[in-house]
């Protein structure tokens, strides 16, 4: 190799030393007869000095190049001048004082900088992928990433997990998101389908005797998009044979533990994670992935208000709703427009309208005191905590609409108060949700996880007379708000899982044709076992304190599910589609060219 160092790694200890460099073009100064030529690689950045009395020919060379050049350069290094010295820099105390140059390469002006953090339009930064991942921050999250597979893989390895990987072409798995199907040539008619998640296989893998499983594994649903939620994403799956819930979440607790205490400075808020049920969680947070960062919960003051003048407060209690209310401390002095933003804050998330009470020095100001009672409204403000200065806010509605309302505007109001610290890391159990809920749109039973979810053993003589109250023997790892992971200990009997399908509403024909392969296995000798999967890119997310899952991502998909760049997804030949027997019935407006 021609280059003998690389750029970020120069330091005094080099000075004197001959090097020959390979690398971009970040910036360049000319200063007088001399030229500055910051040399960047993957490793960091140096300075080249070019001057005449060392090397016309150098400077003639750096005189034309422009950011972006790919250069190689040999020279000596040199302490910086006193006073020259560069702090911000690692190799801030070195320059290279260039002999020779050579353009390995010239480039077209950027379509943005790179050499700077600024925003940059997010279409363009993804179109040009290849240069947004030049930039510092992006080329840290990549790396970090880097190192968090290799923690991973290391960790796990260390604990007896195998890693196994599983096909990417897959048999649809009726009952879970919506996938992505891939026609086959070979089978005119039939298609594969990319896989939501390892599951069955990770489960087989266990009937198959491999005890502790691993992989990173790549996963598809074809979904609504949002700020964490890509088409593909990666999961950290993990399942493990002869092990009781207990031990999956101790397990999965100290994992990360170490991965946070080994890959960052970040603050664990508490340890052990503290652990919720489902219903506790929704009751105090109004969600099953609370932010813990910020310890105020929402109070039910239903009791309090059932028979108060304000008609609103009456009508919610009446048809089953809730009233419930949030404290917002030292909030008190927001003013008309702050509260106005409030309100439209909630409505965005379905409230009708939203009640405030400032408790000021000189009393209560709300624009439903008239209605309240001063003793409804003194035991409102003693049941949240209120004092003088602090704001509540209150809404009523339906459980499922409080609960929505009140859990964001928590986290607005923490998030507004400087409270959400990305350098602490909150993390908690979720446990013991329901087995089931009711979908209404299909009338029948739909798995809150997944099919192959075990009850909570003593629910089991529920399930026929009342599937909404069992419990599952199933967790989320939930961090910062973000629900990071998910799984559960699972069916292993073939008769019970039989019926788990009977209750989803599945017929033994269906189940037989869709799940027949892991009843059957089942019949071989299972062991208890049970997983978890854990969402690499929201993990990455937190770690490198991103609220935007494409940041964590080296080419990821816009909102719109368009990978910019290469122009994915786009139409293929119709000979393509003959020969796999597909035949398109588009929308009229997009069979116009
Ligand atoms: P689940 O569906 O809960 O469980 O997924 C596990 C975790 O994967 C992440 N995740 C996503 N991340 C980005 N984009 C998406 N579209 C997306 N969907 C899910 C989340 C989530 O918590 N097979 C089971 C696990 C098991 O039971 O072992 C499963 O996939 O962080
Ligand atoms: P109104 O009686 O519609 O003028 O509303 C009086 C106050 O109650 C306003 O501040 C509304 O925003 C608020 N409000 C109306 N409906 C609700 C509701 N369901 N929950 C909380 N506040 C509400």
């Amino acid at each position: 190799m021609r280059r003998t160092h690389s750029c970020g790694e120069l330091r005094p200890v080099h000075v004197g030393q001959r090097v020959t460099l390979q690398g971009w073009v970040h910036r360049r100064r000319t200063h007088g007869g001399l030229i500055f030529v910051d040399l960047r690689d993957r490793s960091g950045i140096v300075q080249m000095v070019c001057n005449s009395q060392r090397s016309p020919e150098a400077l003639e060379i750096a005189e034309a190049v422009r950011v972006e050049y790919v250069l190689e350069v040999a020279g000596e290094v040199a302490r910086r001048p006193a006073g020259s010295e560069n702090p911000d820099l690692a190799t801030g105390e070195v320059e290279v004082l260039a002999d020779a140059m050579l353009v390995l390469n010239p480039a077209r002006t950027p379509p943005f900088e790179i050499n700077q953090d600024g925003e940059v339009d997010e279409t363009l930064r993804l179109r040009y992928r290849y240069l947004d991942l030049r930039r510092e921050r992006m080329r840290d999250i990549i790396l970090l990433r880097h190192r968090m597979n290799q923690f991973l893989r290391t960790w796990l390895g260390a604990h007896d997990f195998v890693e196994v990987e599983t096909p990417i072409l897959v048999r649809e798995t009726p009952g879970g998101a919506r996938e992505f199907l891939v026609p086959s040539r070979v089978h005119p008619g039939e298609f594969y389908a990319l896989p939501q998640a390892p599951q069955q296989y990770k489960q087989l893998l266990m009937v198959a005797g491999f005890d502790r499983y691993f992989q990173i594994a790549r996963c598809f649903r074809d979904e609504d998009l949002r700020a964490d939620r890509q088409p593909e994403f990666t999961q950290l799956d993990l399942e493990l044979s002869f092990v009781e819930q207990e031990d999956i979440l101790q397990i999965v607790e100290r994992l990360h533990c170490e991965l946070v205490e080994a890959l960052t400075a970040k603050r664990l808020l508490q340890r052990p994670f503290p652990r919720l049920t489902f219903a506790e969680s929704m009751a105090r947070f109004g969600t099953d992935k609370p932010d813990l960062r910020w310890a105020l919960e929402l109070v039910d003051v239903g009791a309090i208000v059932a028979d108060s003048g304000f008609e609103v407060f009456r009508a919610a209690l009446a048809t089953s709703g809730q009233v419930k209310a949030l404290r917002a401390p030292g909030c008190a002095a927001y003013s008309r427009r702050e509260l106005d933003e409030l309100t439209r804050f909630a409505q965005a998330r379905g409230a009708k309208g939203l009640v405030t009470m400032s408790l000021t020095a000189e009393g209560v100001r709300s624009p439903i005191a008239k209605f309240l009672s001063p003793a409804e409204q003194q035991a409102i403000l003693a049941r949240v905590g209120a004092e003088v200065g602090d704001l509540v806010l209150l809404v009523a509605d339906s459980a499922d609409v409080v609960a929505a309302v009140l859990s964001d505007l928590r986290v607005e109001i923490a998030r507004r108060l400087g409270q959400l610290d990305p350098h602490v890391m909150a993390f908690c159990w979720i446990v013991d949700p329901p087995l089931v809920e009711w979908n209404a749109d299909t009338q029948s039973w739909q798995a809150k996880h997944h099919q192959f979810t075990m009850p909570e053993v003593e629910d089991i003589s529920l399930l026929d007379q009342d599937p909404g109250r069992v419990r599952a023997q199933q967790y989320d790892l939930v961090c910062n708000g973000y629900e990071l992971g998910g799984g559960s200990v699972r069916i292993h009997r073939r008769d019970l899982q039989a019926k788990i399908f009977q209750i989803l509403g599945m017929s033994d024909e269906e189940a037989q044709a869709k799940f027949g392969h892991l009843l059957e296995a089942f019949e071989y000798g299972t062991p208890p076992h049970g997983g978890i999967a854990i969402g690499l890119d929201r993990l990455m997310m937190l770690l490198a304190d991103s609220e935007n899952i494409r940041e964590v991502i080296a080419f990821p998909k816009t909102q719109s599910a368009v990978e910019p760049m290469t122009g994915a997804p786009a139409s293929v030949a119709p000979e393509r589609l003959a020969e796999l027997w597909v035949a398109l019935r588009l929308p009229a407006p997009a069979t116009q060219p």
